[in-house]
This record gives C-alpha cells, structure tokens and sequence, in this order.
C-alpha cells in the first residue's frame, strides 16, 4: 500500500522531479517528428493505453504531422498501490478500430517488467495489422523479465517508482506537467 495523503498536495511525497517539463516536450517533439518521417503516407493508428499514457498520447500526437487515427486500449495488471504487476493482465477494454491491414502504433506510458505490453502485442497480432510497433515514454531496462522490442523510447530510466505526466500514484497525480520521483518511505 502506498502511504500518501493526495490532498496534502504531491511537495511531501515527491524526492526529485527526474525528467522535467522542459524536456519532456523536446523528447515527445522529437519522437513525433521521428515517427511523422516514418509513417507518412501510411494508415496509422496510434492505439493508447488507458490510462497511464494518455497525456503522452495527447501531445505525441499533436506533433505527428502524418495523417494518423487515434483509438483505446485498456488493460490492468496492478492492483491499486501495488509495486509490482498482480498476476496475468487482463484486457479490459478492446480497441473499436479495425486494425487488420493498418500500421498499429502502441503508445504506452512505461515499460516495466513487459509483461503488460507482451500481453498487448499478442492479443493485437492476432489481428493481421501490417505492421505492430511499440513507442513508450519511459522503459525501466532493469526490471524486464520478458524482452520486449521497443522501437520509440522516450526515456530509460532506473528502477525507481515515478509518478506524473499521466502516471499515477493510486490514480492521484495524473496531472502533473513532469515526471517525478517517489520517496521511498513511501512504498
Ligand atoms: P509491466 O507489465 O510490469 O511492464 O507494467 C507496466 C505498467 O505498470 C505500466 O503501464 C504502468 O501503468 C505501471 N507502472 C510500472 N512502473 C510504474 C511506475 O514507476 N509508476 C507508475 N506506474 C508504473
Ligand atoms: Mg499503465
């Protein structure tokens, strides 16, 4: 359980802003720039995963210049405050575009132990799109136990809990315009 007050504000819990503002917004300029070059001329979906990744997906997109389409996908593998994933995945909301045939472009906010995005590429591949990449803001390379190829990184970082920019701590903190670092008394 994590051990935290939302109303008390995010100063007390917060160890470090690690990735600010400022760079957040160059980097997701940069990979949208890179996929724009990428994609242009194709049919593509960027698929967002509920909910950790959706202020990424709302300013990645917003700097894809190709034509793109947007659509959902939510799965849950922790359990409210959990450190760690709770058992198998689960898909709990199903994409409603049809993907057979288009460039299906996942867009997750962090890759962890793989087992959530591994989950995700199965289910999806089943479905013939022409091609099924990965592009994730955050990848923690220390804690994979499945190798997941990840063609868009945002930013690798360490094992440490984060919070903000669409990461949650027990769904509080979403909002937050940086990425930032949990105290450990806090977990
Ligand atoms: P995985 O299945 O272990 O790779 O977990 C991926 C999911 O765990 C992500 O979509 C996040 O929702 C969540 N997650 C992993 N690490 C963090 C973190 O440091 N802060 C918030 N959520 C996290
Ligand atoms: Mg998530």
């Amino acid at each position: 359980m994590l051990k935290f007050n939302p109303h008390a504000g995010y100063e007390p819990i917060l160890d470090e802003i690690l990735i600010s503002q400022d760079r957040l917004q160059t980097r997701v300029a940069e990979l949208g720039a890179q996929i724009s070059a990428d994609y242009a001329g194709k049919d593509l979906i960027l698929i967002c995963l509920l909910r950790g990744a959706i202020m990424f997906l709302s300013d990645l997109s917003r700097n894809i210049s190709a034509s793109h389409m947007i659509d959902f996908m939510a799965v849950s593998s922790y359990g409210a405050g959990a450190r760690s994933s709770s058992g198998q995945p689960r898909i709990s909301h199903d994409v409603n575009l049809d993907i057979y045939g288009k460039h299906a472009l996942i867009v997750e906010d962090i890759v962890d132990s793989g087992h959530t995005m591994s989950h995700v590429l199965r289910f999806l591949g089943t479905r013939q799109p022409a091609s099924l990449k990965v592009c994730s803001l955050l990848t923690k390379p220390s804690r994979r136990e499945i190798k997941i190829n990840i063609d868009y990184t945002g930013f690798e970082i360490a094992d440490k809990f984060v919070f903000g920019y669409g990461l949650d701590l027990d769904e509080y903190f979403r909002n937050l315009p940086f990425v930032g670092v949990l105290k450990k008394e806090c977990y």
